[in-house]
This record gives C-alpha cells, sequence and structure tokens, in this order.
C-alpha cells in the first residue's frame, strides 16, 4: 500500500514527482510528501502534506518553495499502516541529522525491537510509524563510513518484513537508492536521467527502458545509470519490463471519473483477455500456463485463492471448473487460507486470483499452496507483478491499468479468463459432453457483444438506481451462479457508496436474516433465466410478502419475472455458466449511482486503496 516515486536528472523535478504521485494516489491517499536534494545548499529539503485526498493539492503548492537546483528527490503517497495519517507520520522520514531521506511502501515486521535498539543509541525518532527505524539505520552505516548503498544493504540485513524503498543523501545528491522484498518498484534510465517508481504507468513519463526489481535487490539510479546488486552486494542483472500500454490509457479519456472510464471499456477487456485463448470452433490455448495438458488432465482438485471482488470471480470460476471440466473446485478467501494449515488434494491445482498480482493475502497464501505442495498459477492483470513472477504459470487479464479503487473492468476481465480455464479444462480432461467445446467457446468469444449490449444500457440502470438513491438498507440476493453476482453488487455498494448491503444465497434468507426484511428494506435479486428461476422468484415472494421492494437483475423482455418485482435491470441473454460477466454490468451502475448522489468521490472511495499490500 503507497506509492513510490523518485527521480534524478530530469528537467523537471517537481513537475515529474507531482505527475507521478498524482498516478500512484490509487495507492493510497492519506498524505503525500517529497525530498528533494539541494544542490545550491548541499542540503536536503522536504515537504509533507496529510489532508487525504488534497494532499498531492496542498504538495504542489508547498513545491512554490522547492529548491531552484534539484539533485535527486523521492516522493510518496501513503495509506496509513502504522501511526494515524498526521503529517508527521507521513514519509519522507528523515534521519538524525536530516541528511537522508526514505520512502517506504510495505511493513516492517520487527520494527519495535528494532526501534528500541535505536532509542538506546540516543536516535530521535519523530514518527509512529515502522518505516522510520530504517532511516536510522541507514544513518548508522552511513556514518560507519558506508556510501548510501552499502548502507542500506546492511540495513535491509536485519529488517523483517515487507518493503520498496527509495533513498537520498545530501552528500550523493545524483543518487537513488532503491530496495524492495515483497511490494513491487520499477526502476528505469535514460541517456541523463533515473527513475523509480511502484507502478510503470508512473516511470513512463520519463522512460520505456524500465526494469523490474526482483526480491532482496538493491538499485543504485543515477542520471543516465543503473546497477543493482544483491542484499551480498554481487552484481545481478537486471530484468527488463516490456510496456505494451502508453501512460495516455491510463488517464480518464474524457469521462467524469476513471470508475465510469473503466465501466466502458468493459467489452474491449473481455474481448482482449479472451483474445486467442478460444475461437469459436472448440479450440482453447493457454500456452502462458505453463502446465502441460497431461498434467492438467491429471489435476484432482481446484483450489482458488483471491480477495474482496477477484475473491467473487474465484467463486464464480468454482462452478464454471466443476461444470466444465468435472473436477472438485473449491474458492477461498486468501487471508484465511494462509492461516488455516491447509491439507490439500493429491494433485492440486491453486489458482491465485489478484487484480494487482500483490495483494499480500493473496501471495502468501499462493506461497503457502505451494509449499503444501500444490502447482500454482497466478491470474493477474499486472505483467511482471510479484504473483506473476513466484507462480508456476501465469494468466494475464488484459483489461489495461485500472485507477478507480474499486475493480470493474478487471474483475470482468478475471471472470471471463478463468471461465475460459475452466473450458481448458474441460477439453483437456475430456469432460465435455459431444458438442459442449464448440458451442461453449462460440457463445465465449463473443461474450464482449453481451456485455458492450450491458453497459451501453448504462443511463436506463442509473435511472432505475436513482429511484433508490437514498435507501439505507440493501439485500442483495443470488442463487449458483447468481450468487457471486449478488456478492460483487453489495460489495461496490457498500465500498462506494457506504450503504449498508447484505448478500446473501436466496435460500438461506429463511433461515435468519429473512426477520430483518420489512418495508423500507431494497432487495436486489439476479433473477435471470436459469433452471433455477422458478425457486428464485419463489424466494423474492418471500421478501414481497415481508414488504420488501425487490429489482431484479432480469433478461431483456421478460415480462414474467417484470411483473413479479418493483423494478427491473434488464440484461441481454447469455447462458448461466457465463451469465455472472454480463449480470454484474447493472449492480456496478446501481452503486455507481448511489455513490455519486451522495456526493462520494468513486475513484477514491475512504478508507480504502487499490493495492493491498498489508494483512
Ligand atoms: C473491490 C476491490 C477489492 C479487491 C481486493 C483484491 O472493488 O477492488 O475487493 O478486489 O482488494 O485485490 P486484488 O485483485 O488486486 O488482489
Amino acid at each position: 500500500m503507497c506509492g513510490i516515486i523518485g527521480t534524478t536528472g530530469a528537467p523537471d523535478t517537481c513537475a515529474l514527482l507531482v505527475a507521478g504521485l498524482e498516478l500512484l494516489e490509487y495507492r493510497g491517499y492519506d498524505s503525500a510528501g517529497v525530498a528533494i536534494c539541494d544542490r545550491a545548499t548541499g542540503g536536503l529539503w522536504r515537504a509533507r502534506a496529510a489532508e487525504h485526498a488534497g494532499s498531492i493539492g496542498r504538495l504542489r503548492t508547498l513545491l512554490a518553495d522547492a529548491p531552484r537546483d534539484p539533485g535527486a528527490s523521492i516522493g510518496h503517497t501513503r495509506w496509513a499502516t502504522h501511526g494515524r495519517p498526521t503529517e508527521e507520520n507521513a514519509h519522507p522520514h528523515l534521519d538524525c541529522t536530516g541528511r537522508i531521506a526514505l520512502v517506504h511502501n510495505g511493513i516492517i515486521g520487527n520494527y519495535r525491537p528494532l526501534a528500541a535498539g535505536l532509542d538506546a543509541r540516543g536516535h530521535k525518532r519523530s514518527s509512529q510509524t515502522d518505516t522510520e527505524v530504517l532511516v536510522h539505520l541507514v544513518e548508522e552505516e552511513v556514518a560507519s563510513g558506508a556510501d548510501l548503498a552499502q548502507a542500506v544493504r546492511r540495513c535491509l540485513a536485519v529488517v523483517r518484513g515487507d518493503f520498496a524503498i527509495a533513498v537520498v543523501r545530501a552528500e550523493e545528491p545524483d543518487v537513488i537508492v532503491a530496495a524492495r522484498r515483497t511490494s513491487p518498484l520499477i526502476v528505469g534510465i535514460t541517456a541523463s536521467a533515473g527513475i523509480v517508481a511502484s507502478d510503470v504507468a508512473a516511470a513512463l513519463a520519463t522512460t520505456r527502458e524500465l526494469y523490474a526489481l526482483g526480491e532482496d535487490e538493491v538499485a543504485t539510479v543515477r542520471p543516465g545509470g543503473l546497477e543493482v546488486v544483491d542484499l551480498t552486494g554481487r552484481p545481478v542483472e537486471p530484468r527488463r519490463i516490456e510496456v505494451s500500454w502508453s501512460v495516455q490509457r491510463a488517464m480518464k479519456g474524457g469521462y467524469p471519473d476513471f470508475m465510469s472510464k473503466e465501466i466502458h471499456e468493459q467489452p474491449q477487456a473481455v474481448r482482449d483477455t479472451l483474445l486467442g485463448r478460444l475461437d469459436g470452433s472448440g479450440c482453447t490455448e493457454l500456452d502462458e500456463l505453463e502446465i502441460g495438458e497431461r498434467e492438467l488432465a491429471g489435476i484432482e482438485r481446484v483450489q482458488f485463492l483471491a480477495c474482496g471482488s477477484s475473491f467473487h470471480a474465484a467463486l464464480a470460476a468454482r462452478q464454471a471448473v466443476e461444470h466444465w471440466a468435472r473436477v472438485g473446485a473449491d474458492a477461498e478467501v486468501a487471508s484465511e487460507f494462509r492461516y488455516r494449515e491447509p491439507v490439500l488434494a493429491h494433485r492440486t491445482l491453486a489458482v491465485a486470483v489478484s487484480q494487482s498480482g500483490e495483494t499480500v493475502d493473496t501471495l502468501h497464501a499462493m506461497r503457502e499452496a505451494r509449499r503444501a505442495g500444490a502447482r500454482v498459477v497466478a491470474v493477474t492483470n499486472v505483467v511482471d507483478s510479484v504473483m506473476a513472477r513466484e507462480a508456476d504459470g501465469v494468466l494475464y487479464t488484459r483489461a489495461g491499468p485500472e485507477i478507480g479503487v474499486a475493480s470493474t473492468k478487471s474483475h470482468i476481465a478475471q471472470l471471463a479468463l478463468l471461465q475460459a480455464l475452466a473450458l481448458h479444462l474441460g477439453r483437456v480432461r475430456g469432460s465435455l459432453p459431444a458438442g459442449e467445446l464448440e458451442r461453449a467457446s462460440a457463445a465465449m468469444s463473443t461474450l464482449h457483444l453481451a456485455v458492450a449490449d450491458a453497459v451501453g444500457r448504462g443511463e436506463e440502470y442509473c435511472r432505475v438506481a436513482e429511484r433508490f438513491a437514498h435507501v439505507e438498507d440493501f439485500y442483495f440476493l443470488g442463487r449458483r451462479a447468481g450468487l457471486p453476482v449478488a456478492l460483487e453488487g453489495a460489495l461496490k455498494l457498500k465500498e462506494l457508496a457506504y450503504v449498508r448491503a447484505e448478500a446473501y444465497p436466496a435460500g438461506e434468507m429463511k433461515h435468519g436474516p429473512i426477520s430483518l426484511i420489512e418495508p423500507g428494506v431494497v432487495v436486489v435479486v439476479v433473477a435471470t433465466r436459469t433452471a433455477l428461476w422458478e425457486k428464485v422468484m419463489a424466494n423474492v415472494e418471500e421478501m414481497r410478502a415481508r414488504g420488501a421492494t425487490v429489482v431484479a437483475v432480469a433478461d431483456d423482455g421478460d415480462e414474467e419475472t417484470a411483473e413479479l418485482v418493483d423494478a427491473v435491470l434488464a440484461v441481454p441473454h447469455v447462458e448461466e455458466v457465463c451469465s455472472p460477466v454480463v449480470n454484474v454490468v447493472p449492480l456496478q451502475f446501481l452503486a455507481y449511482t448511489l455513490a455519486r448522489a451522495r456526493g462520494n468521490d468513486v475513484d477514491r472511495p475512504r478508507n480504502l486503496a487499490k493495492v493491498v499490500t498489508v494483512e
């Protein structure tokens, strides 16, 4: 959580820092800060602001007083973990001399004993953060004669936890030292500049010559120069990143916010994600899996691991795998799996699903699955992300960069890709009935058109949603493929509109929660035509009988459903296994409309961050 930017040698340091921080704000926005080596004075200049979503704006004002002859500089946008989101806890943190500055993304697990040692040795710490210990440890190494890179290496040798850091020092005004363990960090150079950033988008304004730092690697970045070593100081060949998208794609492109832009990019995301992986004639190609068809055919269980919206995609995938591949599948929240001492079946395929590829719970669950003997595949949207690097195989969703904190297009791309994986497993295992492979792959290769149809009804969905703009109690119900959709609809409403929304299997309401149903409650039900439609509608009757207002996600033209409910969000019909990809669209618009009606920032909902790199 938190974003890091660092620049050296570039002509417009302050503009680069601010632009980088703005692009990184999705990683957290509790505070922002910069530290700049001042060539004129030989000192270090720092500015910090802790005004939640206004921090970068305030920082821009403070930068009017920045050094006129800047050297190496670092910036940070924070999502608070240790210490409240105040200015004193904002990064960069300084050592006791005020001549070394450090920014950090991650958590230092052993910061308490390290802090106790530093305090005993007379250091003055000025924040409640775990991060600050690092800069004082670097200070001690520098005081004993090390240069900045050596000092960082030695300091990291005693640190436990996850980190990406960037450090500057007044005495070495060209140099940024960067290092990482688990948390991501990209470095890059041009002939005359160097860049450090938490993600590719923030680095692209400087250069396309970018490298992903590996675990426990330390980079020294200078104008036009890059050296990477491991913690023992041995040189390491930096790994080049292929960048296939532009900064422009990461911008709003004329939409009022990233969320609506990203909702409208969903048809393209599905199309791009399935491109070349399925065709209408029954061919499935998932070569990047790196797990041969023979081995896949022998898989005895599939274990999906994920958090949040990715978990909902995994729940839908579980059904698709059991339906098409006829192999047992489970989906579990990664933070629970990790500590459960899981016992995995022989020949388990573990599939870690994560938009960012960095969510620390999912990363550790993936590692746990591997320890328990599973073959591990990562499904992620971020090329070269930590999970992508660590998994045996990786399948990329091709949704493009997602900036809105609430996932939309990446979730839909996950759903589509996981369905393709299920169909692929069905093909290699020979478990599909005759003709099903051709039929299903043909249906999936036109899925983006159904998504485009649903997205095209956005205004209609918003009009329906406006009727419920001030409702405070929502239930979301679904059965089978409708349940992950209901869960995702409720999550979107909670995180964006800050409204209580509970999702339940429709058939489970009568076992308790139905006592909460009364006039004023709105029940949103996924009621598209499946074999369970009649049962779902019987559950709807139970809600209506207790005074609830019912809104149904229903097939376009389904008059019978429309007559039995109070409002309809009509979607194009697709077969049940594929239906979450389409049925979730109106629920995204519902959450969007309610959030905007309440004046909420849809791109940066409170208390959340896009990338959750803490437990
Ligand atoms: C909700 C949302 C989160 C993420 C979750 C996992 O809109 O975006 O629930 O889905 O934090 O993130 P990833 O997929 O990056 O592992």
